[in-house]
């Protein structure tokens, strides 16, 4: 069944349909520049749909919590920027910098909130930047994939300087699984690649790939690169410490960087019909909006 997390009787449906005694919650809005651009979406989704499903869960759990457990999907964006060499802990205190980060510290707050209050049984993560296959191209990966292959500019932000740490999207949905299944109840657990890169960088790794995989010259995609307006309050570098989740459920990334990149970019090429379908409509209205303002 598919419904909208604010919905809070097709939730409460839900979960009297199907006796549910687990809930892996992934949905919410994500991308930075929409947040900026809308906050009150990502209040609506993030924090009140986060809460409705709370609620839901709690209703139905109520009595009986043993053996349930409520797993929230964050980011860790909810942490800040950092602007030394550190990284971050599940300790690091709180310091959201975007409206979709101030989003998602707020439902981290509520999920762990009603832990303490109502006994509901949680487990929570923060990941780093993913990448991978079905990437909605909003994102930096996929967006400039699909430019290179259009020939389109390449906006970089700014100079091109901030910092990002990349998990390939398969290996955190094998951490999600390891929590979900090995975490301990009101334990948060940081899922990162230990794979930091600087926009500028990955834009022309992407380049040099991207020339290989349609023939191009070596330096062709390259001459798209263009430097744009930065995004408003953007945070300079987000680098996860994994160390907790290696340590104490034995997880660790599966494949490296260049491996998963390859293969992305490779999905990407060879579904051209979906990429072509997703940036139809709604897409060319929020790229000329978005990249318009540059
Ligand atoms: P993004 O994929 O939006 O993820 P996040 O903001 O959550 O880290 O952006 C990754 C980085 O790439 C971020 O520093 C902003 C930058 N960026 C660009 O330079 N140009 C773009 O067109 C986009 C979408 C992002």
């Amino acid at each position: 069944m598919k419904a909208d997390i604010c919905d809070a009787d097709a939730v409460a449906t839900v979960f009297k349909e199907y006796a549910i005694d687990g809930v892996i919650h992934l949905a919410a809005e994500s991308h930075v520049d929409r947040s900026i651009t809308d906050p009150l979406a990502f209040v609506r989704t993030n924090v009140f749909g986060t809460v409705t499903l709370l609620n839901a869960a709690k209703e139905a759990w109520k009595g009986a919590m043993d053996g349930k457990r409520f797993y929230h999907v964050s980011t860790d964006e909810v942490y800040g920027s950092l602007h030394d060499d550190s990284l971050f802990l599940e300790t690091t205190p709180y310091d959201p910098q975007s409206p979709y980060s101030a989003s998602k510290a707020a439902s981290d707050h509520f999920v762990r909130a009603y832990g303490n209050t109502y006994k509901l049984p949680f487990v929570l993560s923060n990941c780093s930047n993913n990448y991978g296959s079905h990437h909605f191209p909003e994102k930096l990966i996929p967006l400039m994939i699909n430019n290179i292959r259009n020939n389109k500019p390449l906006p970089v932000y700014g100079k091109g300087e901030n910092v990002r740490d990349w998990l390939w999207v398969e290996d955190h949905a094998s951490a999600i699984d390891t929590i979900f299944h090995t975490g301990k109840n009101g334990e948060t657990y940081n899922i990162g690649g230990h794979n930091e890169w600087k926009n500028i960088d990955l834009v022309h790794l992407l380049c040099r790939i991207m020339d290989q995989k349609l023939g191009r010259a070596e330096g062709e995609s390259a001459k798209l690169i263009t430097y744009v307006t930065d995004r408003a309050g953007h945070d300079l570098r987000y680098a996860i410490d994994a160390g907790k989740i290696e340590r104490e459920l034995g997880w660790k990334p599966s494949i490296t960087f260049e491996v998963g990149l390859e293969r992305t970019v490779e999905w990407y090429l060879a579904n051209t019909e979906w990429l072509d379908h997703v940036t139809s409509g709604a897409y060319q209205q929020y790229y000329s909006a978005h990249y318009a303002q540059q």
